[in-house]
This record gives C-alpha cells, sequence and structure tokens, in this order.
C-alpha cells in the first residue's frame, strides 16, 4: 500500500504528548455552498461501539450529516454512506469492527458508489490504520476522534471515486462549541463537560485516542442543559472520562462540586455524571450530592482493583484503603446512594493473592453493578510492555469467580427492593406488548413493568414485585 501525501495516519508519540498550551475554543463550523446539499436523497447509517463519549460522538456526526441533505436510514443495506465510530478500549473491539465491515462485502460489491468509513478511537491507533488500509480498500473514509468537524469535506473529496480520504490527527486538540447534532432520545440527553484525559493509567488506550484534557466553560455547559430543559428533557448525564478533574485546566476556581451545584439549580428533573475516578473525588462533591435531590443517588466508582501493588503498577494513585474510606463516606452521606464499578482481572502480573484483595473489596462494598474485564494489552500503553506470566485460563477462571460473587451480591441488594414504590423514568413501551415499559429508577435500575398510556419521558411510581439480577419487574401505580 503507497500512503499518499496528503493522508494524516496516527501517530502514538504525537499523541502521547501533553503541552501547556491553552486549549482552543472553535464556534465557528460552517458548511460551504457547494457542500451544503451534498447528502440530498442519499441516507446514511452509523454503527456506534464503545462508551457515551462515542455515542454523543455520533449524535455530532449525524447532527452534521443531516445538516448536508441525509437522512438516516434504519439499516446499513439503505444507506449510501455506513459510518462505523469504533472503541479500542479492548482487543475484541477490532474483530467486531473488521467482521462488520467484512459484512458489507456484497452491499459494497452490488453499490460501488457505497461509502464506508471507520471513524473514532481504533482509527486513532497506529497499527489498526494501517491494517485497514491495506487488507480492506472497500473503507473509502478514514478519520479520527479530532476530525468530526471536517466530515463535509471530506465528504466533498469523496465525490472524487478515485479518492480515498485519511484525516486522522494526533493532537491534544480543541473544544468544538458549534457542531450540529441530532440527539438519539428526546426525554434523556448526554452533555459533554470534558475531553480527553490526562490520567495516563498504565493499561489505557483512551488518552493517546482523544487528547488532552479539555474542560468546556461553566457558561457553555449551563447554557446547554437550560435548552434541554427548555426542550422538555428529562434527563442529563454529564460526560467526561474524569469528571472529578473538571476545570482544573482551566482555572483554579473551578471545580466538578461548584459545576454539580449550577447545574442541579437550573431545576432539571434528573442529572447524572460519568465517570468519577476516585482520585479527587471531593467531601464537596458528596455534599453537592446528596444536598439536590435532582442529582440522582447513583455513582459509578472504578475500583479497577483491591490490590495496592497492582493499583500503583496501574498507576491509579489511590490505595485499596483509600478507595475504601471514600466508598463509606459517599456511603454514610447520601442515603440510598448505589455504586457500581469497574474491574480489570488479569493485569500483568497478577498474583493469587492480589486477585483475592480485589474480591475482599467486592464482597465489602457490595456493589450494585459491576463491569468486568480481563486485561487486555493496548499496543504503546506501559502496561503492554511488563512481564506477564498469568495463563490465560487462570484469567478466565477468576472473572468467572469474581462475576459469580458480583451478582449474587447484587441480586441480595435488588432483592431489598421489593414491595418497594420507586419512581422511573420511561424509556418507552416494549416492542413486542404497548402495555410494558422499561425505564431507570433514581439508582439507575432497570425496571420492566406494566402500566397503561404512559409515553417516553414520564416519571411514573412504580412497585417493585420481583428482582433479578440485572433488572426488576414491576407495576406502574395509578394516580
Ligand atoms: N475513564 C474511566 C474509564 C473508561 S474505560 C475511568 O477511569 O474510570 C472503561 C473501563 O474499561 C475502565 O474502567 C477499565 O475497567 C476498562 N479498561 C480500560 N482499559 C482496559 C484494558 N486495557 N483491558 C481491560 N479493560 C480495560
Ligand atoms: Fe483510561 Fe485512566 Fe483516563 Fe480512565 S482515567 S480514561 S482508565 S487513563
Ligand atoms: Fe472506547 Fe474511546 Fe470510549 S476507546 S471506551 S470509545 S473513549
Amino acid at each position: 500500500m503507497k500512503i499518499k501525501e496528503n493522508w494524516h495516519l496516527p501517530d502514538h508519540k504525537q499523541a502521547a504528548r501533553r503541552t501547556k498550551n491553552a486549549v482552543e475554543v472553535i464556534d465557528d463550523f460552517q458548511i460551504d455552498n457547494d457542500t451544503v446539499n451534498i447528502g440530498n436523497g442519499k441516507r446514511y447509517f452509523i454503527s456506534t461501539y464503545g462508551c457515551q463519549a462515542n455515542e454523543r460522538d455520533s449524535e455530532t456526526l449525524s447532527g452534521i450529516l443531516e445538516a448536508l441533505g441525509y437522512e438516516a436510514a434504519s439499516q446499513a443495506d439503505q444507506a449510501d454512506l455506513i459510518l462505523m465510530n469504533t472503541c479500542g478500549i479492548r482487543e475484541n473491539a477490532s474483530n467486531n469492527v473488521l467482521g462488520e465491515i467484512g459484512s458489507y462485502k456484497r452491499l459494497y460489491r452490488e453499490n460501488p458508489d457505497l461509502i464506508i468509513g471507520v471513524c473514532g478511537c481504533m482509527s486513532q491507533e497506529e497499527g489498526f490504520a494501517h491494517t485497514l488500509l491495506e487488507k480492506y480498500p472497500q473503507v473509502r473514509l478514514l478519520f479520527g476522534t479530532h476530525n468530526l468537524q471536517d466530515l463535509p469535506s471530506m465528504l466533498s473529496r469523496l465525490q472524487n471515486p478515485k479518492e480515498r480520504v485519511v484525516e486522522i490527527y494526533s493532537r491534544e486538540g480543541e473544544v468544538y462549541e458549534n457542531l450540529p447534532s441530532h440527539r438519539a432520545s428526546q426525554h434523556k440527553a448526554w452533555v459533554n463537560i470534558m475531553y480527553g484525559c490526562d490520567k495516563f493509567c498504565t493499561y489505557c488506550i483512551v488518552p493517546y485516542t482523544r487528547g488532552k484534557q479539555r474542560s468546556r466553560t461553566m457558561d457553555a455547559i449551563l447554557e446547554e442543559i437550560k435548552v434541554l430543559k427548555k426542550l422538555g428533557y428529562k434527563e442529563i448525564t454529564l460526560l467526561g472520562q474524569n469528571v472529578n478533574a473538571y476545570g482544573k485546566d482551566l482555572s483554579e476556581d473551578l471545580s466538578f462540586a461548584g459545576l454539580l451545584e449550577e447545574a442541579a439549580k437550573t431545576g432539571i428533573d434528573r442529572i447524572r455524571f460519568m465517570t468519577s475516578h476516585p482520585w479527587d473525588f471531593s467531601s464537596e462533591m458528596i455534599d453537592v450530592i446528596a444536598k439536590y435531590p435532582n442529582i440522582m443517588p447513583y455513582i459509578h466508582l472504578p475500583l479497577q482493583s483491591g490490590d495496592d501493588e497492582i493499583l500503583r503498577r496501574m498507576g491509579r494513585r489511590y490505595t485499596s484503603e483509600d478507595y475504601r474510606r471514600l466508598f463509606d463516606e459517599i456511603r454514610e452521606k447520601i442515603p440510598n446512594v448505589s455504586i457500581s464499578t469497574d474491574i480489570i482481572v488479569g493485569f500483568p502480573n497478577e498474583s493469587d493473592e492480589a486477585f483475592e484483595h480485589t474480591m475482599d473489596m467486592v464482597r465489602y462494598a457490595h456493589f450494585d453493578n459491576a463491569f468486568t474485564f480481563i486485561y487486555s494489552p493496548r499496543p504503546g500503553t506501559p502496561a503492554a510492555r511488563m512481564e506477564d506470566p498469568i495463563s490465560e485460563s487462570t484469567k478466565k477462571e477468576r472473572l468467572l469467580h469474581l462475576n459469580k460473587v458480583w451478582n449474587d451480591l447484587a441480586l441480595e441488594k435488588n432483592k431489598a427492593y421489593e414491595g418497594r414504590i420507586v419512581e422511573v423514568l420511561v424509556d418507552g413501551p416494549s416492542r413486542k406488548d404497548p402495555n410494558h415499559y422499561s425505564g431507570y429508577t433514581d439508582t439507575f435500575k432497570l425496571v420492566n413493568f406494566s402500566g397503561n398510556n404512559l409515553k417516553a419521558g414520564d416519571l411514573v411510581r412504580v412497585r417493585i414485585d420481583q428482582a433479578k439480577t440485572f433488572s426488576m419487574d414491576g407495576t406502574a401505580i395509578e394516580e
């Protein structure tokens, strides 16, 4: 494969750099007159992998495409443009994406004008970008997480059928304020409060794929929330890889606790936030969450490991004791709080004893929910260079054991809801039965329930009849 001069390919070294340069805020997004109708009569389909940051980016991509005249297609085989917004957090992610590209072979053969594009975190990885260009000629568009705003000009260049467009910048990034977006829901919304990550946990690819930590201004965030409220949104989730560090890159005076409090004062019904790194989680934050009833009593608090040596080698900057203290303070100050976590098993050279320390914490914390993973080496990260004599089968056994224990504890926890009346934000009726609905409690428990004449976005009271490990069944109370 010949690398073309006008291609911008990812550069891992560049992506790892952090400078003290101020972050540029750009709010002059415009579409040229000769591009503005480029999508008229055409349809697009986006498949989204990974975390909420990607979900939100896909909403932005949809917004840009619709501003160009494209309409959404409900299936890939009806689309003229297919975008895969990828995630690189673990290795199996890339296999799924390559499988999806392979599945479009027939579509591409039948319609050579079909544009297949790949974007998101995986395209920021050197190895993946090269493999893709080399082995998948049907992919004519490859762009990175810093290049969303370039979509109109990239599509314009693709009108030349010989052109292949590769725009992946490995830089610290900017903050874009006025990109169009088409939100997936009319009652729940993601609100980015910051982009990127500077934590560089040793196993993690995100700081390389998403750039430097860049906080949005408080004014921009609050304005977005107020607009959402006016539009009738009931719930917002403030998004960042590490929301507790909000504002530190802008000013000493800004803090996540301050932002959260101002967000609560807008009066929007429900506020959530994701993700809180235990480091930087201040007592002030806990007090604010406890004070405002519209800040949901649910905290996702990734543990990763319960072993101090592993935590140190992960670069997490807290000990198991720090985590326990924080956990206790949250439990004590926020009544009815639910806490979920992320755990990695099989970090390089994790001994049986170290794994037992994680299990000790799991039994202590009695988490409401847990997202558990086997460690996956990410090329170019420090942990990928660590020696790892632990076998894959041991890691799998540990994961199974961990899942069994946390599932049992979570079920026990959910059982305490039986007979209780909870408030649920309705997501919509089930496809099979119009009198069956689903939605989430304030504590982020999924509830499937029966009711009458409800619609997405209603806040209803539901009696919990039966609790399971991952959901609960209930009945809406007619009032
Ligand atoms: N910013 C969040 C995490 C985002 S990634 C935080 O720091 O809490 C979501 C989760 O994926 C992480 O919490 C971690 O548990 C998992 N993860 C990240 N890199 C991984 C890797 N290389 N292998 C396995 N799991 C990983
Ligand atoms: Fe990854 Fe750590 Fe940043 Fe989370 S805080 S995104 S785990 S580097
Ligand atoms: Fe994946 Fe990128 Fe999110 S790697 S988890 S989509 S920030």
